[in-house]
């Protein structure tokens, strides 16, 4: 198979071309060259590079006349974010690829209502990414079920690993909560610390791209959830954290409009965005239908991302820690 990767390079490029490379695929990996993968794999040599920006070539309208000109049987779309980059892909493609596997997000999901969601729930997203990503999905579910597009979107939760600060128990992105679980540190968090987040390793992702390009019939013309096997409270994740350092957990709880004064503008409005989806999916479909496997729970993620933290001086703690989830 000749496989084209826009946006090759990223939190799962790193994990996902080393394993089309090792199962045999040509890979070619389309970026503006700006960014490396986080982790070195002898199976770059083998993966031919092409830099272009999408977002250029877009406006110009070249960008799926160069993506037909590789003459790929799949192509997996890392970064595409809006309808009408999704429609000019798919005019550009149809009736020339075997397979076309889209990364969406869990954010196509609002406010869930039973839980754990399933993709069989209607979309009632928020926030111009979700809404988009949402529309997205219907498009080309649409279209491979209408027109024989070859599509799947594969939703991925909060992608964690090594190279990148994880999601923390606060719901925001900056590295030094962890720090200050490692120190024994009070922690405040938003309401009761029951709302929900749900991680997913970046090579769990890449796994489901590659059961999608396995089990190709059950994956066109669906959607699947990329998650870990359960979603944590941001109470239970603070609390394996400080566990984990070997802390007690030393918690305080404050309601939302007060907790948002006490923090920055940026983390406010990441822990607002995680809190107000709460997300918590079930990943079911994907086990019964492309035979995904999580190898992470969403602590196990974590723990490997912090300890990257930790061992690159982005954190530091008093003591390293021993235990295992
Ligand atoms: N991060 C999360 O927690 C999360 C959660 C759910 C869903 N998602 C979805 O995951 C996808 C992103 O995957 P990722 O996190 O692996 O990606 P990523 O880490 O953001 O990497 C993006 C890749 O795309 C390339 N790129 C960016 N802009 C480009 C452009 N204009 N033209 C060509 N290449 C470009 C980058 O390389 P250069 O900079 O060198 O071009 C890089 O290789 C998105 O669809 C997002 O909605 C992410």
């Amino acid at each position: 198979m000749r496989t084209v990767v826009i946006g090759g390079k990223g939190h799962v490029g790193t994990y996902l071309v080393p394993r089309l490379v090792e199962a045999g695929h040509e890979v070619i990996c389309i970026t503006r060259g700006q960014r490396e993968p986080y982790q070195p794999h002898a199976a770059w040599a083998s993966v031919q590079q092409v830099v272009l920006d999408r977002a250029a070539e877009e406006t110009a309208g070249t960008f799926g006349a160069r993506l037909r000109d590789l003459q790929p049987d799949i192509v997996i779309d890392m970064i595409c974010f809006t309808l009408e980059s999704a429609r000019h892909l798919v005019e550009a493609l149809r009736g020339q690829v075997q397979l076309f596997l889209h990364c969406g997000t869990i954010w196509v999901h609002g406010p869930s209502v039973q839980v754990p969601t399933t993709e069989m729930q209607p979309r009632r997203p928020f926030g111009e990414y979700g809404i988009q990503k949402a529309a997205i999905e219907a498009y080309l579910l649409q279209e491979a079920r209408t027109r024989g597009f070859p599509a799947s979107a594969l939703h991925p939760g909060h992608i964690v690993g090594p190279g990148w600060a994880p999601l923390n128990p606060a719901g925001h992105f900056n590295p030094q909560v962890f720090a200050r679980i490692a120190c024994g540190e009070e922690l405040t968090l938003p309401n009761f610390g029951l709302e929900t987040v749900h991680h997913v390793h970046a090579d769990d992702v890449a796994q489901i791209f590659m059961q999608a390009i396995a089990h190709w019939s059950n994956a066109v013309g669906e959607s699947f959830h990329v998650v870990s096997s359960q979603a944590l409270s941001l109470r239970g994740y603070a609390e394996s954290m400080y566990a984990w350092f070997g802390q007690p957990a030393r918690l305080k709880f404050m309601p939302w409009e007060q907790y948002r004064e006490c923090v920055t503008e940026q983390e406010a409005s990441a822990t607002w965005d995680h809190i107000a989806h709460s997300p918590n999916c079930s990943i079911a479909k994907a086990q019964r239908l492309l035979g995904f496997q999580p190898r992470y729970t969403s602590l196990q993620a974590v723990q490997e991302s912090v300890a990257w933290l930790i061992t690159h001086n982005v954190i530091t703690v008093p003591s390293t820690p021993i235990s295992n989830p």
